[in-house]
């Protein structure tokens, strides 16, 4: 029997795949770790995530079908749990995805994942072991196609220390565990859901739409962004997991050249979404040009909350990684059989329309734990 351990299912993409996963494949046996101080918190948790993709009922009865295993990857003990042993597959998505806590991101992301490699090595029946990375394991100073063949550059310059640290971690397990059956998959941007929109996860649709507000894109206006669905993500995800053979070692879960999101398609949704809204005529905002941002997000949103600040800030880093203009090569998933995604612009009208009534800062406040610097802008404003 396929017994799947999963991680992360407490997250945007990993209740993604438990909700797909439980629906697809009723053969499987899940194995969820989760945090809690208890069984009882654990399976409440989980059953909240799950709750954001299916209704209430669904997910009260999809939940009895999940094996909860109280835990957390950077506690070895709670690993040693003697459940895992009946494990075949692993998906890793566990990680601290925050843009500032260097120590914090290093302690999760690499020793987590070595704890949970090394736990692994005693799991007589894995045959795959699905690591959740990051295409932004290439850096902050990429080449504008980046293969799925290309190798981690922990050594490299990144924009944020969580993707330094994506990078160590996929360069430790092809390292220190090269007999595991180790796959790498690394997803672009994802944000939204097809047909829930942000009701699963505001979770950077905050930032398309500010930057629209601001009538502002990062990098060439002819250019655009690789960005991808979370429900179509966990469908890539679950295809992983379960197709027989996979011809390689590492996948790119992204748009590619063939479906990214260009902005004057993304400008022409918005106009069609938002008729009152206006034209969009957005200008180009080139990297280091601050003040530009400063000055809109001034008029648009105001500078005198802390909300506001710490928004401008996380604004900054989005604005970092788009002005790259970088696109990530996905012809190994395409040549596996998988379908592309839509583009933003494709289910845009979904994500703007449910949940219905939130606002921009709103939706930010939703996502404000992956910005740990918050703290720090409100001490320092002026260099927010
Ligand atoms: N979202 C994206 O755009 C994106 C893009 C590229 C790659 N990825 C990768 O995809 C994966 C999932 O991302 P996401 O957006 O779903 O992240 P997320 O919403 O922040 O979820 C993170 C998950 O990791 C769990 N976790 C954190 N620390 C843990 C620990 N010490 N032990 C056990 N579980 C722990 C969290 O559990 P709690 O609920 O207990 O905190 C949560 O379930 C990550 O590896 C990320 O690097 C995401």
């Amino acid at each position: 029997m396929t017994t799947v351990l999963l991680t992360g299912a407490t997250g945007f993409i990993g209740g993604a795949v438990l909700a797909h996963g439980l629906d697809s494949h009723p053969d499987i046996r899940w194995v969820c770790l989760v945090r809690g101080s208890g069984a009882a918190q654990a399976h409440d948790r989980l059953l909240e995530n799950l709750s954001r993709f299916m209704e209430a009922d669904a997910a009260r009865r999809a939940i009895q079908r999940v094996e909860i295993v109280v835990g957390d990857i950077t506690a070895p003990p709670s690993l040693e749990d003697r459940r895992l042993d009946a494990v075949t597959h692993i998906l890793h998505l566990a990680a601290d995805t925050s843009f500032r806590a260097e120590e914090h991101c290093r302690r999760v992301n690499v020793e987590g994942t070595r704890a949970l490699a090394e736990r692994a090595r005693r799991m007589p029946h894995l045959s795959r072991f699905l690591y959740g990375g990051t295409a932004m394991i290439c850096g902050g100073n990429p080449p504008p196609l980046v293969r799925e063949s290309d190798p981690p550059a922990p050594a490299a310059e990144h924009i944020v220390p969580y993707t330094r640290t994506k990078a160590t971690t996929e360069a430790m397990l092809r390292h220190e565990f090269a007999d595991l059956p180790v796959i790498m998959v690394r997803p672009s941007i994802v944000t939204g859901h097809r047909t829930l929109g942000c009701i699963p996860s505001s979770s950077i649709f905050w930032m398309f739409r500010a930057g629209d507000r601001l009538r502002l894109v990062a990098g060439e206006l002819s250019g655009g962004i690789d960005v991808v669905p979370v429900d179509w993500t966990a469908e890539v995800l679950v295809g992983l997991l379960v197709k027989p053979e996979l011809a390689y070692d590492s996948y790119h879960l992204s748009a590619g050249m063939r479906k990214r999101t260009t902005w004057g398609d993304l400008a022409a949704a918005f106009e069609r979404c938002d008729p009152q809204g206006g034209s969009r005529n957005y200008s180009n905002f080139s990297a280091g040009d601050w003040r530009l941002l400063r000055a809109r997000f001034q008029m648009a949103f105001g500078l005198n909350g802390p909300l506001q600040i710490a928004m401008l800030r996380a604004m900054r880093s989005y604005y970092q990684f788009s002005t790259l203009g970088v696109a990530f090569d996905n012809d190994r998933l395409v040549t596996e059989g998988f379908a592309l995604p839509p583009t933003l612009a494709d289910y845009l009208p979904a994500c703007l329309s449910a949940p219905s009534g939130l606002s921009i800062i709103d939706q930010f406040a939703d996502d404000l734990g992956m910005f740990d610097g918050v703290s720090e802008s409100l001490s320092n404003p002026v260099a927010a």
